[in-house]
């Protein structure tokens, strides 16, 4: 399966990419080819120096990865989401569509650790109601960035998982685990990531008080 990865140029995409090239071909989409295959080409580097096995990364302009991909993550910043999709709707009919952004309240220039919520309740949703003819799935908002980038250790988060397909979502489930150090968790419906994307606010309060970096959650007691 190919994985597409919108604004996989930065900071969580790229991420992303590196954590899932190792068992899915991974296309880094970006408004400039140019700016993907460099992110491409980088992604490889680090994997090769590090001895870390993976399938094929390629650099695509947006509308021709949307194209390609079989699971299209969209990694771009919440007040940017609704312009980037707009214009692929087409490209992105019938597909899974893994909805990873927080509505932090940082995008109107307040504070990171608020939020300032899309009339729909959730960015998921308001990405579903965009996208009627795709699958959305939410995933992948509780873990940094700065945790994925260290592709040598395990990344040691639960991912909550949230969507209105089943299949879709065990798809991504399924994508989810094939990272070392993640489970993935079905939370239910769509409508459930409203509380999801809320908890990123709250573990990037938890980063600034206790001085670290990628603070993430473990769900306790599901018999698995
Ligand atoms: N960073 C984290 O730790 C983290 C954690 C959990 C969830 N998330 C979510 O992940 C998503 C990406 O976060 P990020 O920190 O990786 O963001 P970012 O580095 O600021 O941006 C990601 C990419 O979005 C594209 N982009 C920027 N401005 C754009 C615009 N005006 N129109 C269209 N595309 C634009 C850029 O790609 P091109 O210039 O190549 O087109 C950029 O490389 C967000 O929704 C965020 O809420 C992030």
């Amino acid at each position: 399966m190919k994985v597409t990865i919108l604004g996989g140029t930065g900071e969580q995409g790229f991420g992303l990419a590196l954590r899932l090239a190792k068992n899915y071909e991974v296309i880094i989409g970006s408004r400039r080819r140019e700016k993907a295959q460099e992110a491409a080409e980088r992604i490889k580097e680090i994997l090769s120096s590090k001895g870390i096995p993976y399938r094929n990364v390629v650099g695509m302009e947006n509308r021709e990865a949307s194209r390609e991909g079989d699971i299209v993550i969209l990694s771009i910043p919440y007040q940017h989401i609704l312009s980037t999709i707009g214009d692929l709707k087409e490209e992105l009919k019938g597909k899974v569509v893994v909805s990873i952004g927080v509505p932090l309240a940082s995008a109107i220039g307040d504070k990171p650790t608020r939020v300032v919520l899309p009339f729909q309740g959730s960015v998921a949703q308001m990405v579903q109601e965009y996208l009627k003819d795709s699958k959305v799935v939410s995933a992948f908002q509780n873990v940094s960035a700065k945790v994925l980038e260290c592709v040598e250790e395990p990344v040691d988060c639960d991912i909550l998982v949230c969507g209105d397909d089943e299949e879709a979502k065990r798809i991504v489930i399924e994508m989810v685990e094939s990272i070392e150090g993640c489970r993935g968790i079905d939370c239910g419906n769509l409508e459930m990531s409203r509380y999801v994307e809320q908890i990123t606010p709250l573990l990037i309060g938890l980063n600034i008080r206790y001085g670290v970096k990628g603070s993430g959650i473990r769900i306790t007691r599901l018999g698995r």
